[in-house]
């Protein structure tokens, strides 16, 4: 299976964006709508995963105070465990030199998928929409 990433650069890219987060987050995982379109929605970068003509998979990063923060992984349903998930976070390290703080907050079920891709655990579980979290960094140089 070809597996295509790109940044998101048009409008239809973006709705496509929203589809995917629609059909994984508020259907998928009841998470409310005012919760998964947050108010940093216009200051972060997306990519899209294709799958021909298909998009089946999105991710984002913004900067933060801390550094590079990841969020809103999705792939749909009928694509997981394919690659998709992984292809898209190593593009999204590529775009890093190497020395950023790259960070993210991982739902409890998605933890070992974060750790295949290198990702490791800081400190304690916390509570967020209603979903376990853990905090969990990418080891600089790497
Ligand atoms: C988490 C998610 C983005 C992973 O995407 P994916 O395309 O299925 O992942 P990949 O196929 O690239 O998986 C890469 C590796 O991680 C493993 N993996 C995938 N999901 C996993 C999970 N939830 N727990 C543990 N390992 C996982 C895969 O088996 C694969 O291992 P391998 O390299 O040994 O074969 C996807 O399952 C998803 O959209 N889940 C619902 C939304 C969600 O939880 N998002 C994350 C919020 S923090």
């Amino acid at each position: 299976m070809d597996v295509y990433v790109k940044i998101v650069e048009t409008v239809a890219e973006k709705e496509s964006v929203l589809s995917i987060r629609r059909d994984v987050f508020i259907r998928g995982l009841n998470i409310p709508k005012h919760i998964e379109i947050d108010e940093n929605e216009n200051n972060a970068n997306y990519v899209l995963a294709t799958v021909g003509e298909t998009p089946v998979g999105t991710a984002r990063w913004r900067k933060t105070d801390e550094g590079i923060k990841l969020e809103r992984f999705a792939v749909l349903d009928g694509y997981r465990s394919m690659g998709v998930g992984r292809i898209m976070t190593e593009f999204i390290i590529n775009q890093f030199s190497g020395n950023e703080h790259i960070y993210l907050n991982s739902q409890d079920t998605a933890i070992g998928f974060y750790e295949k891709l290198g990702f490791e655990s800081v400190g304690p579980m916390f509570q967020e929409a209603g979903i376990q979290h853990q905090k969990m960094v990418y080891p600089k140089g790497e």
